[in-house]
């Protein structure tokens, strides 16, 4: 039997597909349902092109009610049975209920070499910094912010003349490689950090 994925996002997605095309074949896992909490993310309908079942929980009507949509969110995410929750891009702070519901099950990507620039901006703070080489990283969710057990890293180097777009483009090639490995590593219970490249 397959380990069920489901798949957090709030934007365009390219993380969501590279993880939804790789499980195929003799891959440990299949994706279930990808969720956002945005009506309007780009992954939606590049999820349903690919026959995986999606759902909107909306943050919004929430109003800053972690919890009520926390509530919502996990009751879709309940009736999906996941074994393993990727967040690919899903932009939302999570409480400590959440966190502690699904504890052990959910993975992130995060785009820098943590534990350097948890947070926003990152590729903007790594040119800042004068940071010669960037990345990112495949982590465990904890209650803290970015810091949970890493999985996996891959570095790119940053190239002069670079701006945050153009930097934020070459690491985003390599999350496309570093997410799905670290996924299928995750799904046979390999949890020791891989590097790439
Ligand atoms: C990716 O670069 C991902 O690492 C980042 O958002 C982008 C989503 O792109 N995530 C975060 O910043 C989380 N804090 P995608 O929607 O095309 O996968």
């Amino acid at each position: 039997m397959s380990l069920r994925v489901a798949i957090l996002i709030s934007g365009g997605g390219s993380n969501m597909v590279s993880l939804v095309d790789s499980m195929t074949v003799d891959h440990p896992a299949r994706p279930v349902l990808v969720i956002s909490n945005t009506a309007d993310a780009g992954g939606l309908a590049k999820a349903e092109a690919r026959g995986v079942a999606t759902a909107v929980v909306d943050h919004r009507p929430h109003k800053g009610d972690r919890q009520a949509f926390e509530t919502e969110l996990n009751a879709v995410l309940e009736a999906a049975r996941p074994d393993i929750i990727c967040h690919a891009g899903f932009m939302r702070i999570l409480t400590a209920h959440y966190v502690d519901h699904w504890q052990g099950k959910m993975l992130n990507i995060h785009p820098s070499l943590l534990p350097k620039y948890p947070g926003l901006n990152t590729h903007a703070r790594a040119l800042d910094a004068g940071d010669t080489i960037a990345g990112c990283t495949v982590h465990e969710v904890t209650t803290e912010l970015d810091a949970g057990p890493m999985l996996g890293q891959a570095k790119v180097p940053v190239m002069d003349g670079d701006t945050p777009d153009t930097l934020a483009a070459r690491v985003l090639a390599m999350e496309h490689q570093l997410y799905p490995a670290v996924l299928r590593r995750f799904a046979i219970g390999d949890r020791s950090l891989l590097n790439l490249p």
